[in-house]
């Protein structure tokens, strides 16, 4: 495949895969950041209905600048969701692949685009320093987890979540409670309260303290800190554990919604609602376990599943971002642009540093070939 000419040398072109995933409803380019690529010199090329469940036509690619076809002939492909066995079948040897790829929990998948011969950037390995930010699509899709989470507990709740004075009396807000602070659970929080509920904050990095009280929330402080690598959680001790489980099995009783978000890198999700914690609380009240995709933060989580234990309604919805196609794709497109402009210079050829520190870092396959992936290489491949 190739590109448009650009002072006698060819441009890359990039490929924009249609998800096949099942509910998988985002794209990893909208037709703003098409355009925003095609003044570079490249070329897009455009899966048939990549675009559909996000709302978004081929006519709409086309009109920005792209053309629809084989994404998978393209010197660059992007998509959101990891490749199944058959689409990684289709990736030539020296494409260059970014999207969502899980690279520590599905090694196997990581080593079959190795094998494949293909470079592959994974997002959710780009460093989380300031130079990345505009990149950092974990927190632009967590961003939308949190929001999305807190919308689902109102749905179920039995109750109001703000404070209501009317002629038949007044009704109290609701108290809802977010276990991990990261992006997910401040999203989670600030919507918690423009919905009107009391919020609370809790966490095992005492620094994001001050993160959860600036979004009007109340900090929950049970004494344990468990601060790891990179400003990730480490996993906490089955000391830690036992003693962090009782004390939130006494808080939450108090609490009417209970959103769930902690996550350890590339461990299961660590447990920190119990059963006996799910039975203190009031009937009717509603745990949302954002953690569900590794293996849950409630013990009686089913992944996937909406069920009820104690007259408690439990929701595990697994890839919340998913269902918010239209905003989730569009910021997910603006962190694929920002890191494609990394790996392509002004005039659309490849010009990547293999020792740029978020090239090293989110590189996940073909690593030794990055070197050779200068322009001209890949249009010979
Ligand atoms: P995450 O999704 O990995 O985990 C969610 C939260 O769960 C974290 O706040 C974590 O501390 C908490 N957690 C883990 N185990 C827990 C336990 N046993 N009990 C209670 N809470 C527990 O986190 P996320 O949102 O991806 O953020 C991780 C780090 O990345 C943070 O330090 C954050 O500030 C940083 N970050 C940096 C950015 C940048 O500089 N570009 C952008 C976004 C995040």
């Amino acid at each position: 495949m190739t590109g448009t000419e650009t002072g006698g040398t060819k441009a890359i072109t990039i490929g924009v895969v249609a998800e096949s995933g099942e509910g998988e409803r985002r794209v990893a380019l909208v037709p703003k950041m098409v355009q925003r690529l095609t003044r570079r010199g490249v070329a897009v090329v455009v899966a048939s209905g990549a675009g559909a469940g996000a709302s978004i036509a081929d006519d709409a690619y086309t009109e920005a600048g792209a053309t629809i076809g084989d994404p998978y002939a393209a010197d660059v492909v992007v998509g959101v969701a990891p490749p199944t066995d058959a689409e990684i079948a289709k990736l030539r040897e020296g494409t260059i692949l970014a999207g969502f790829l899980a690279p520590l929990s599905d090694s196997d998948r990581i080593s079959a685009l190795e094998k494949a011969g293909v470079i592959a950037f994974a997002m959710e390995s780009i460093p989380r320093i300031s130079r990345a930010q505009a990149m950092d699509a974990l927190s632009s899709q967590a961003n939308v987890a949190g929001y999305r989470a807190v919308l689902l507990a109102a749905e179920h709740l039995v109750r109001f979540f703000p404070m209501l004075t009317t002629a038949a009396g007044t009704v109290k807000p609701a108290k809802a409670l977010v276990l991990g602070a990261g992006v997910a659970g401040l999203q989670a929080l600030a919507t918690a309260k423009r919905l009107g509920a009391q919020a609370t904050g809790y966490d095992v990095r005492p620094e994001v303290a001050d993160q959860v009280r600036s979004v009007g929330a109340q900090w929950l402080d049970l004494g344990i800190e468990a601060v790891g690598e990179g400003g990730y959680a480490r996993e906490l001790t089955e000391e830690e554990r036992a003693e962090q489980q009782r004390k939130l099995t006494e808080a939450i009783k108090g609490f009417d919604v209970v959103v769930t978000t902690a996550l350890v890198p590339g461990r299961a999700a660590p447990k920190l609602v119990s059963a006996e914690a799910v039975q203190g609380m009031r009937p009717g009240s509603v745990i949302v376990d954002l953690a569900g995709e590794t293996g849950g933060n409630c013990e009686l989580t089913e992944p996937g599943q909406v069920t009820t234990a104690h007259d408690v309604t439990i929701v595990s919805p697994l890839n919340l971002p998913a269902g918010m196609p239209d905003h989730a794709s569009e910021l997910y497109a603006r962190n694929i642009v920002e890191l494609l402009e990394l790996l392509v210079d002004t005039d659309g050829q490849l010009a990547i540093d293999p020792s740029d520190e978020i090239v090293a870092g989110s590189c996940v396959a073909g690593k030794d070939r990055l070197g050779q992936a200068a322009a001209g290489d890949s249009e010979e491949s």
